[in-house]
């Protein structure tokens, strides 16, 4: 079983590295192999919308891109995190979701996701503000929304974790979280 963890954060060490790595541990000790990627560490450029991707199945664009997606239909498991920045993922998330356009084939209703992999999803968030705010506001959730718009379209079994009241780590503060989060990489 292949695990990928893609932090689109730029903090490494911070709230939803922290988580990723938790969930990563979860998997490992359930026999996966994982690797960490760190969207901070990679060029990843907008999209153009093109769609040269609708016809060749990869995005023309050379960078970093490419090679992400290929891991990406490659993994069994994909554990993918961002901060919420203003009630949304980061814009490396949002520029990684917009280039995942080539990933899927034609438009029906939707994009068709014409791969099998990966088949679970584990997404992490986490955000400043306290809970109930965090959900009452739609802060927390619209980073969860916008992670699902693009992961429903691959059709896989999706987990979610999130983290309020979250400025910065704190392994104390933090620790149920870690522990949640490691069982979802133990049991999805
Ligand atoms: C640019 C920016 C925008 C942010 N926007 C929000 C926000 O809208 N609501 C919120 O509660 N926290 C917001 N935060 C706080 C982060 O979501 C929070 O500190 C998060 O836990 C950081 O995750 P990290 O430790 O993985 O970097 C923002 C932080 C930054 C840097």
């Amino acid at each position: 079983m292949k695990a990928i963890g893609i932090v689109t954060g730029p903090r490494k060490g911070q709230v939803t590295d922290r988580l990723t790595e938790s969930a990563l541990d979860g998997l490992r000790d359930r026999g996966a192999s994982t690797e960490k990627i760190y969207f901070m560490d990679l060029t990843i450029k907008p999209c153009r919308g093109c769609s040269a991707c609708q016809r060749t199945g990869r995005c023309i664009i050379e960078d970093d891109f490419n090679a992400v997606a290929d891991k990406i239909r490659d993994a069994d498991i994909v554990v993918f995190s961002s901060p919420t920045y203003f009630s949304n993922v980061t814009s490396c998330a949002k520029r990684f979701f917009d280039r995942g356009y080539s990933m899927f084939k034609e438009f029906r209703f939707g994009p068709v996701y014409p791969s099998k992999k990966p088949g679970k999803v584990i997404l992490i968030t986490s955000c400043h503000a306290p809970f109930p705010f965090s959900h009452l506001l739609g802060i927390v959730t619209g980073s969860v929304r916008a992670m699902k718009a693009f992961f429903n379209y691959m059709h896989v079994r999706i987990k979610t974790l999130t983290a309020t009241g979250a400025a910065d780590f704190d392994a104390k503060k933090h620790a149920k979280l870690l522990e949640r989060a490691y069982n979802l990489g133990k049991t999805i």
